[in-house]
């Protein structure tokens, strides 16, 4: 298990901010083996330095990172796999070399190496441009291939910045598998991103991070249980003014009218609805990881 536990971290401030700029107030997470974390959080939470201190980039001012129950160390992050923020790749080498390259100096013999890039190329859809030169790629190709360098190696642990920006739904399919194939064969898996629908459909659990301090966390149905559900009624052409009084909010979509409503009685509501019009729809729903989210960091 990958534990992070109090990681505090304060930056030298500017003008803005002379006393510093607290970047981390606490954070405290674990990722279990196979488990995929979502970690998301506003631009400036805190994701960033919180995954830049775990692979060693940054030194946290206190707290600490462990792996199987031992401080994380330099021998144990050459086993991880991790894509940064700042992507670095080789502009001017091959493809294919790079993404070798990379491999041998994970430990991989040329022959492994040239394996798991072939394979790598393959799945990324990148196999016919194994022989480009990086910065003659596209940006959401770049990323591939920055992916593919995290991956090669078959690493431990996997800690991945924003793996999913820029890249199209082709690519963001295959990327998916990708993870959660390593993550079914025992991977902890962490990675960041805005894109919450994709947070919710691939993730094991969640983390939301707000002002450095990680303010919900656990799997996306307990995030929704602590959150109320909401009635969605969507009714065609009703009597103006049918929900007046109600304390929910209508949106109108030419002749349907749809209202979200937390509270109140149901059964009342759906006599008003049938009164006032033609009910299309009348059923509970779960808040989004978008709403939970919302929710969360306000
Ligand atoms: N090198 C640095 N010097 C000064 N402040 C920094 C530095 N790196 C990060 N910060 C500050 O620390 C806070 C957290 O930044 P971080 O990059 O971790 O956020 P993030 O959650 O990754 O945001 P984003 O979603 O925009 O990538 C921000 O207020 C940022 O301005
Ligand atoms: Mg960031």
């Amino acid at each position: 298990m990958l534990e992070i536990s109090e990681l505090r971290k304060r930056f030298a401030g500017g003008s803005e901010a002379p006393g510093g700029k607290v970047a981390l107030d606490g954070i405290s997470f674990a990722v279990r083996p196979g488990e995929m974390f979502g970690f998301v959080g506003a631009n400036g939470a805190g994701k960033t330095t919180t995954m830049r201190i775990v692979m060693g980039v940054l030194q946290a001012d206190s707290g600490s990172v462990s792996w199987q129950g031992r401080p994380l160390g330099s021998d144990d992050r050459r086993r991880f796999g991790y894509m940064p923020e700042e992507r670095g790749l080789y502009q001017k080498m091959r493809v294919a070399e790079q993404i070798e390259y990379f491999g041998r100096l994970h430990g991989l013999s040329a022959a492994a190496a040239k394996r798991a890039t072939d394979d790598l190329l393959e799945r990324l859809g990148l196999t016919e441009r194994r022989g480009d030169a990086v910065q003659a790629l596209s940006l959401g190709n770049q990323q591939r291939v920055q992916l593919a360098v995290a991956l090669v190696h078959d690493p431990e642990v996997l800690v991945l910045d924003e793996p999913f920006s820029g890249l199209d739904p082709i690519a963001v399919d295959a990327l998916a598998m990708a993870l959660q194939e390593r993550s079914r064969g025992g991977v902890p898996v962490i990675f960041s991103s805005h894109q919450l629908e994709l947070v919710e459909r691939l993730c094991d659990s969640v983390g939301i991070v707000s002002g450095g301090r990680m303010v919900a966390t656990g799997t996306v149905s307990d995030l929704r249980a602590a959150e109320s559900d909401t009635l969605r009624v969507v009714v065609r052409d009703p009597a103006p003014g049918w929900a007046d009084g109600l304390p929910g909010t209508v949106t109108v979509n030419g002749d349907r009218h749809v209202l979200h409503i937390a509270d109140g009685d149901d059964q009342e509501i759906l006599r008003r609805a049938m009164k006032a019009g033609h009910v299309e729809h009348f059923g509970v729903q779960q808040p989004t990881l978008t709403e939970i989210f919302k929710e969360a960091v306000a």
